[in-house]
């Protein structure tokens, strides 16, 4: 089948899909984008991610590209063209195309990129019975990642260092010793009193749409939750550990370092919440 992509009101063949050299987003990473998973045909959390794109579009100070409602109606005529049934969209708004000027332009209009991929599965059985390994690096963000920008080249080194390390992941620590995020994902522990712990939205992390409904799901089920930072040696002595992003929904982390955390297999608590989470994408009406 055909791969489709959408470029600045055009649906274009995948491969002939592009935009202008002087766009801002290739000049500046002066752009932001969301990940959309699709699960059996559904969008998981569209309405965040929406909620999300509109939150960093406005922080930035770009306009919609066009109204949220329009993008949504080609979110969906992607997945549509593409016949994805389980995979994602990539969504990508930037200031739009200007002669390059660090100040951002009087006149442009914003644009508007939009690619869909099919995935095979969402998670191999090895990690899902075997979880996966992180390794620590430090965090060397700037200091608003609260923002879903496409200024990734720090997340890419990382990935690139935990790849060529053998691991899934590379957790990132601040200064003070806490972890703040996995390069796509947020962290997650089980400390040994049970208590679900994730670090609160603030400048330092991006407040993940899969992250806030995991929150949401394990409250209802009355899991003890505390939004708080934590720190790599806490990680290390947790009775349980994961990551999320859409796709990877909650995904069991069982070595940091090389060191086996929670007896080096995945939880209970980090697989109770992933079903809860790929149940509740399915039983959502769209
Ligand atoms: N990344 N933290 C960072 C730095 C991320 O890049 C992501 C997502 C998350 C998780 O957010 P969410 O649950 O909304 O996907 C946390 C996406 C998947 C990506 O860049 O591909």
């Amino acid at each position: 089948m055909a791969r489709w992509a959408y470029v600045n009101g055009r649906y274009l063949p995948h491969d002939r899909a592009a935009v202008h050299v002087e766009d801002r987003g290739f000049q500046f990473a002066d752009g932001v984008y969301e990940v959309v998973t699709i699960v059996e045909g559904r969008f998981a959390d569209l309405d965040g991610h929406m909620e999300r794109l509109g939150r960093s579009l406005g922080e930035l100070r770009i306009a919609w590209p066009m109204a949220p409602r329009s993008v949504e109606f080609i979110l969906r005529e992607l997945v549509r063209r593409n016949g994805i049934v389980n995979g994602s969209v990539y969504l990508q708004v930037t200031r739009g195309q200007a002669p390059r000027d660090f100040r951002f332009p009087e006149k442009a209009r914003p644009t508007l990129v939009v690619t869909a991929k099919r995935a095979a599965s969402f998670a191999t059985p090895a990690q899902l019975d075997q979880g996966v390994s992180v390794i620590s690096i430090p965090d060397i963000r700037w200091a608003r990642r609260d923002i879903k920008t496409v200024g990734l080249l720090a997340q890419s080194m990382g990935k690139q260092q935990a790849a060529e390390a053998g691991a899934f992941e590379a957790w990132m620590i601040d200064p003070d010793g806490t972890v703040t995020e996995g390069c796509s994902s947020n962290a997650w522990i089980v400390t040994p009193g049970g208590v679900l712990t994730t670090r609160p939205p603030s400048h330092s992390i991006l407040n993940g749409v899969t992250r806030l409904a995991l929150l949401r799901l394990a409250r209802e089920r009355g899991i003890p939750v505390e939004e708080r930072a934590f720190t790599l040696e806490e990680a290390l002595a947790a009775r349980e550990a994961f990551l999320s992003s859409a796709g990877t929904f909650a995904m069991p982390v069982t070595r940091i370092d090389g060191k086996p955390v929670a007896g080096g297999r995945p939880g209970p608590v980090t697989m109770a919440l992933r079903q809860a989470y790929l149940d509740s994408v399915a039983g959502t009406a769209q």
